[in-house]
């Protein structure tokens, strides 16, 4: 069963200054959603909350399953959230992609395996015992997005995931995200741009003056492997 989020009268404020007031915002098993709006309308902020990595004023943000509760509870398992930047740990690219897993107390032979999957699934095979702070902006990117698949996310918040990326970066990013929607997980994309990562999407919000605007939904259904 996949993870389904909803958010109600969130208010985020920096000082006097009120930086969004959401009434309603809902996001269900397998929906693809782009997030845009001008630099500083407050995206980034804006995903953190619904992913639980940021606290709004008031107003609550439940998903479910498993959990329904206000933000101040643990983060949701299922939920991952990527920086503008990825952030990538020092040590090997496997290494990395190992990360999570012994969080999760798995066993080493099944760390190898799903670490082993992660690589070929992003192509960084030959990369994998390179030292990942080496790597260029586009493989960080795809490292990241492998770190996160190999936790098996439902819903993934993408921050700016092709910002300073080559074409070729881009595309191979898009792939990569085009094969998590394919595998269930439910994706909100951040970008003030489109590019074809929000090409995947057919949720459209727009995030201006405060308030998050729906337009031209597309009700297509995908169908999960
Ligand atoms: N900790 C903070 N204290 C005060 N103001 C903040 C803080 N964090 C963010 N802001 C302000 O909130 C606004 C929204 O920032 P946010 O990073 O969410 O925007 P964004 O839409 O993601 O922009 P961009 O497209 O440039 O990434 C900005 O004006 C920013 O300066
Ligand atoms: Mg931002």
């Amino acid at each position: 069963m996949g993870v389904e989020l909803r958010a109600n009268n969130l208010i985020k404020r920096y000082g006097a200054r009120e930086l969004f007031n959401i009434e309603e915002l809902k996001v269900q098993e397998g929906d693809s959603l782009h997030l845009s709006g001008d630099n500083g309308a407050g995206k980034t902020t804006l995903m953190k909350i619904l992913a639980g990595l940021d606290k709004p004023c008031s107003g609550e943000v439940a998903v479910t399953p498993n959990m329904k509760s206000k933000w101040s509870t643990r983060l949701h398992p299922k939920v991952v959230y990527l920086h503008q930047t990825p952030y990538i740990f020092s040590g090997t690219v496997a290494a990395n992609l190992a990360y999570g897993l012994k969080l999760k107390g798995l066993a080493n032979k099944q760390i190898k395996e799903k670490v082993s999957h992660a690589l070929a699934w992003a192509r960084l095979e030959e990369l994998a015992d390179h030292s990942a702070h080496s790597l260029s902006g586009g493989e960080k990117q795809r490292l990241a997005l492998a770190r996160a698949w190999v936790l098996a996310p439902g819903l993934l918040f993408l921050d700016e995931p092709t910002a300073n990326l080559d074409q070729q970066s881009v595309t191979s990013v898009a792939d990569l995200i085009d094969k998590m929607l394919e595998g269930g997980a439910a994706v909100m994309v951040s970008s003030h741009q489109k590019n074809p990562v929000t090409e995947l999407c057919y949720r459209q919000l727009l995030l201006s003056e405060g308030q998050v605007t729906e337009f031209g939904h597309q009700r297509k259904v995908r169908h999960h492997a």
